[in-house]
């Protein structure tokens, strides 16, 4: 087995100095390296990571890898690679990576395959994919494992799925459910990250457009309310009355996908759900419509039915591709579908993911500790972790905030005082 794959480990420079950019917003995961570098928490614990290989991620390897913990990285999406960071972690911070922008199918699953070849005591998922192939194809690992983490929505769905069947054969920590984590990096992470793939792959102007979210979940909000500054008409399209209702009480026009279709200029799926956006939908959008998706996986646009109904199809920018459909008109599809955020853009900002890696560190520390006491579930963050991410966040925006008095204390735990 190679000890790593990447694409070129001469992009190894660059990326060293992108991700020292990164870490200077990442204030949170700083403090906790440095605890990391003197205590080593992680000591002789061998860790499988299934992550972006982003400027984000690389600050995180590192502290992991501070903390005593040895480290392999793989990507969790094949197109989601920063070809440079992976050079920069193999050539500057020896951490072993198998993640190659643009891999297809097969490789992505044989990088992950080589992430387990290192018999990992913890694993660290972003989707689920590792754990998954883990518990499919190499069993005879799995009592290795004491714990795992989980990063984002579509994956914490997926694992609780498996703990229901009784299928999960460890504990593991949804860090996508801290608040620190989903209140702000799938709202103002997705929400301004998904917005700078579209521009990027396409320049288009957002004012006065007509654009189409599917999902008004947390990544959906943060999407609806940051399309809606750059001046477009947001119409939200939804499955749950409740997230419709509350689109509809932020200002936003909610409707079916049906009707949706016609009138959409650019459409982005947010769901973690499969065909939200089908065959009949492409059959009525206008010429020159743009597809983009920030879920999780790639089926939430029909591709196989986009790619049967289209009589041509080129590349006509990097990340667009345009469908020309039998009665002439184009419909361009971004960045294969994938998460456009990570495909054409670079992911989320650092300063979000500055708490949802600070999530994934102290979650790791704390299952090195608690593991064998936890059952073989899907756990939240403990709370205490949570909210000390949320005061060591503020304290390095500099932002103080009040204290309750013990008078306060009193009085919100007391049942006798009323009107
Ligand atoms: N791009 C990124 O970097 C990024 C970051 C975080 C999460 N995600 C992914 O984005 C997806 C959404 O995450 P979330 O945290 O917003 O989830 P969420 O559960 O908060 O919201 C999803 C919403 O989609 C709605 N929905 C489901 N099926 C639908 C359909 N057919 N039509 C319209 N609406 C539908 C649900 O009712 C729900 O309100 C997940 O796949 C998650 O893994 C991506």
């Amino acid at each position: 087995m190679e000890k790593f794959d990447i694409r070129d480990p001469r992009l190894a420079e660059g990326g060293r100095r992108r991700i020292e950019w990164a870490e200077r917003e990442m204030p949170v995961l700083r403090l906790i390296r440095e605890r990391f570098a003197r205590q080593r928490p992680l000591a002789g614990v061998r860790i499988a990571a299934c992550l972006h290989v982003t400027t984000e991620t690389a600050n995180l390897m590192h502290t992991l890898h501070l903390g005593g913990a040895d480290v392999v990285l793989t990507a969790s999406n094949p197109l989601s690679t920063q070809d440079d960071v992976a050079a920069s972690l193999v050539t500057h911070f020896e951490i072993p990576v198998f993640a190659i922008k643009g891999e297809d199918n097969r490789t992505y699953y044989q990088h992950i395959r080589a992430a387990l070849e290192h018999r990992p005591h913890l694993t660290m998922d972003d989707g689920a994919d590792l754990v998954s192939t883990l518990h499919k194809e190499r069993r005879d690992l799995l009592s290795n494992v004491i714990g795992g983490t989980e990063e984002t929505t579509t994956g914490v769905i997926r694992l609780r799925a498996m703990a229901a069947d009784g299928a999960l054969g460890y504990p593991i920590i949804a860090v996508n459910d801290a608040m620190t984590k989903h209140f702000f990096d799938n709202r103002y992470g997705t929400g301004q990250s998904t917005i700078d793939g579209i521009v990027r792959a396409t320049n288009i102007l957002l004012a006065g457009k007509n654009f189409v979210i599917a999902g008004y979940g947390w990544c959906g909000k943060g999407l609806a309310m940051r399309a809606r500054g750059m001046g477009a008409n947001v119409i939200v399209t939804e499955v749950d009355p409740l997230p419709a209702l509350e689109a509809v009480m932020d200002g936003f026009r909610v409707m079916p996908m049906n009707e949706a279709a016609k009138i959409g200029d650019i459409f982005v799926t947010v769901t973690g759900d499969i065909n939200v956006i089908d065959r009949q939908h492409f059959e009525v959008m206008k010429d020159g419509a743009i597809l983009a998706n920030s879920g999780h996986f790639n089926v939430e646009i029909n591709i196989p039915a986009l790619e049967a109904m289209a009589r041509s199809k080129r590349l006509i920018r990097p990340f667009v591709e345009e469908y020309e459909m039998p009665d002439g008109r184009r419909l361009h599809l971004l960045g294969e579908g994938r998460l456009i955020n990570l495909a054409a853009a670079e992911g989320h900002p650092a300063s979000v993911m500055d708490m949802s890696f600070a999530n994934q560190a102290l979650s790791l520390e704390y299952l090195v500790h608690h593991a064998h006491e936890m059952e073989k579930k899907v756990f939240s963050v403990p709370e205490e972790i949570d909210r000390q991410i949320a005061r060591l966040k503020l304290e390095a925006m500099g932002i103080q905030i009040d204290t309750l008095t013990p008078e306060q204390i009193a009085y919100l735990n007391s049942w006798e005082e009323g009107t």
